[in-house]
């Protein structure tokens, strides 16, 4: 079955200044990205797969190309109609979660619904039920800091769901956590993805990247290559870390 493209680059380049120094963080990317898929990026520290993400997401302006989210120019939108298509398709998850310290977990998750304008009285319990699917009855009423890290980053998750988005960004998610945190989260977002939560994940862990339907490579701020592990043969979690591993060895 033909895939539906959820968003597209084209050409998309992304140049930081500093000083009178430019840094060509992207350099002329072209790709798509696939609705209900599972994407993971990868690729060494400073190879520009947060610059990646914080464009194909429209949370930071381009300097060249084009980006198209479900078929139209997000990087010609009004910022008033950014914002607004932000709110309310796209969930972001940060590797440091960003919860705000001084709310509780409930209020955390439950601040995108009141940004995009949703009733409280809607936004409240739909907080309070994604908080329970990720194990956090307990804690609705607790400040960020009195919980754990995998709890932190679980509430993150649950935020970036409130408002039903298309997609979930999510770089490095398990970035700070300890193994079995990491691995309740990996398989959270592995079961959204089954439920057809569109993805796109970086990781710098072989592991996690085995969660992917697409595992696209960055090098220097070029994609260095993808592997379609959906059209592959059957491939269970070994036979993935396998193939990851030999690519990454065979290039160096
Ligand atoms: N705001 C910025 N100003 C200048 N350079 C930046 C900025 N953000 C990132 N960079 C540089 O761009 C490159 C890619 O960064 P980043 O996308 O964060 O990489 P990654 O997420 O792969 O570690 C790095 O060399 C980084 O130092
Ligand atoms: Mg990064």
């Amino acid at each position: 079955m033909e895939k539906e493209v959820l968003i597209r680059a084209k050409n998309l380049c992304k140049t930081y200044a500093t000083g009178n120094e430019q840094y060509h963080a992207i350099k002329n990317i072209d790709v798509e990205i696939y609705k209900g898929d599972f994407t993971v990026i990868m690729g060494n520290s400073g190879s520009g797969k947060s610059t990646l993400l914080y464009l194909l997401s429209g949370l930071d302006t381009i300097t060249a190309g084009e980006v198209y989210f479900q078929g139209a120019r997000l990087d010609k939108l009004k910022e008033k109609e950014l914002a607004e298509l932000r709110a309310k398709k796209i969930g972001y998850i940060h590797q440091n979660n960003n919860l705000i310290p001084d709310l509780t977990l409930l209020e955390n998750v439950a601040l995108p619904g009141y940004i995009a304008k949703t009733a409280k009285q809607l936004v409240l319990p739909k907080a309070a039920s994604l908080l329970k699917a990720m194990s956090l009855e307990e804690q609705l009423n607790r400040l960020p800091s009195q919980t754990s890290g995998g709890q932190q980053q679980r509430a993150a998750i649950a935020r970036s769901l409130v408002n039903d988005p298309e997609v979930i960004f999510a770089d490095e998610p398990t970035g700070s956590l300890n193994y079995d945190q990491g691995v309740a989260v990996l398989d959270i977002l592995t079961n959204l993805n089954r439920n057809g939560q569109s993805i796109i994940m970086i990781t710098h862990d072989i592991k996690a990247a085995c969660r992917a339907d697409r595992l696209i490579m960055i090098k220097d701020g070029k994609i260095e290559g993808i592997i379609n592990f959906d059209q592959l043969e059957e491939t269970n979690l070994q036979d993935r870390e396998n193939i990851i591993f030999s690519y990454i060895s065979g290039k160096e």
